[in-house]
């Protein structure tokens, strides 16, 4: 099997999956309880929120454990207004979020805010200045993803941040889910007031993820209960979960300083085979863009036909992102990059993870020519 559908969900390490298994089976207890097996869990999960929040540099009270990349973004769009609703209901994001970010600001009209898209160029790109135009009296949130999910576009993060230092009342939110171990991104160095992470896109397991809150801003819990997390996030700690989420983390970091020059020779041979195939249209610039993602269309084939075809070979490729993948309108990312509705429609996506090796991308890169050329001539029979 070659698995290039890692924006999706990656595969677990193994000792990630090891690392779940002892705690959950050994130190099961509930870390609110007062007696040594609750005590034991609670200092499980303080040290893994110390190792997550030491990776990224920021402070252990500052990391709320959550259930993935949609919760963590929920509770920053949501949780952060609501509780700044008084300052004002205004949020600004990109035309190209993913729907965890544009959906929760669509869902927060019904509660008298209001939000404005920005666009993104032909690349995909955010411009700063679009960005500081839009702000009004009452703005009180700029989330801004850092990698696109659906073409791997960097978006000048710290540049916004540090646009924002002039608006010190605008929160600003960061998706930071498909960056994390592929493109760093230093929380502290921008204004960076909250940002997402979710552990299955690095190694870790499924609902396992984490927002950072910088400290003194305050959030409106989604879920009420027991008041866990400083009172930011109701439910018995997922402890196994969380420990879990901190050794992916630790392990990808470790990938990314051992085979980043790897998964970029790897990108670059899947480019060239990609460019070499005819009508091929690729969408993900060569510069500016993740080394993770390469985002194309092959005109005159269908894109559930072409996936379908590598997988046959043992070769697993996605149709734009997993989760728009199941409904075929066309990716709205493409979309607001003004590529055509037929290109939009019939979008590949290729996502690497550092365990791909450049054979492989050989092996995918013929076998996708080859694909391209036979569907093609079915087609235009
Ligand atoms: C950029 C981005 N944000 C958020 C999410 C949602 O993360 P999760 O699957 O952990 O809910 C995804 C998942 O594809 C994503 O790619």
């Amino acid at each position: 099997m070659i698995y290039l559908d890692n924006s999706a969900t990656t595969k677990p390490y193994p000792e990630v999956l090891d690392s779940y298994i002892t705690v959950a089976g050994k130190f099961f207890g509930n870390p609110s309880s007062l007696h040594a097996l609750g005590g034991k869990a609670e200092k499980l999960l303080q040290q893994a929120r110390a190792q997550v929040a030491g990776i990224l540099g920021v402070k252990s009270e500052e990391i709320v454990f959550t259930s993935g990349g949609t919760e963590s973004n929920n509770l920053a769009l949501k949780g952060a207004t609501m509780a700044a609703a008084s300052r004002g209901k205004h949020i600004i994001l990109s035309a190209i979020e993913h729907p965890s970010v544009s959906n929760a600001a669509e869902h927060l009209k019904e509660s008298g805010f209001h939000s404005t898209i920005v666009p993104v160029d032909k690349t995909g790109k955010i411009n700063v200045k679009d960005i500081i135009k839009e702000i009004k009296e009452d703005t009180i949130l700029v989330s801004v993803m850092h990698v696109n999910n659906e073409t791997g576009i960097i978006q000048p993060i710290n540049e916004i941040g540090k646009a924002l230092l002039d608006y010190p009342k605008i929160l600003f939110h960061v998706d930071y889910v498909q960056g994390v171990g592929k493109v760093p991104l230093d929380l502290t160095e921008c204004k960076i007031d909250l940002c997402s992470i979710s552990g299955h896109k690095f190694h870790g397991l499924k609902g396992t993820g984490a927002l950072f809150v910088r400290d003194g801003i305050r959030l409106h819990p989604l879920l009420s209960g027991g008041n866990q997390e400083k009172i930011r996030r109701s439910g018995t700690e997922n402890v196994a979960g969380a420990v879990s989420m901190a050794k992916a983390l630790r392990m990808t970091m470790e990938s990314q300083q051992a085979h980043s020059d790897r998964m970029t020779e790897v990108l670059s041979i899947l480019r060239k085979s990609v460019e070499g195939i005819p009508g091929a249209v690729i969408h993900t610039p060569e510069h500016g863009s993740a080394p993770h993602i390469l985002n194309f269309s092959l005109s005159g084939v269908k894109a559930e036909v072409f996936v379908h075809a590598l997988e046959e070979k043992g070769i697993y490729v996605s149709t734009t992102s997993a989760c728009s993948s199941r409904h075929s309108k066309g990716s709205k990312t493409l979309l607001a990059m003004g590529v055509p509705q037929d290109l939009a429609e019939s979008a590949i996506r290729i996502s690497l993870s550092y365990e791909n090796t450049p054979e492989e991308a050989e092996f995918a890169g013929q076998a996708m020519r080859e694909a391209a050329i036979r569907l093609r001539e079915v087609m235009s029979r």
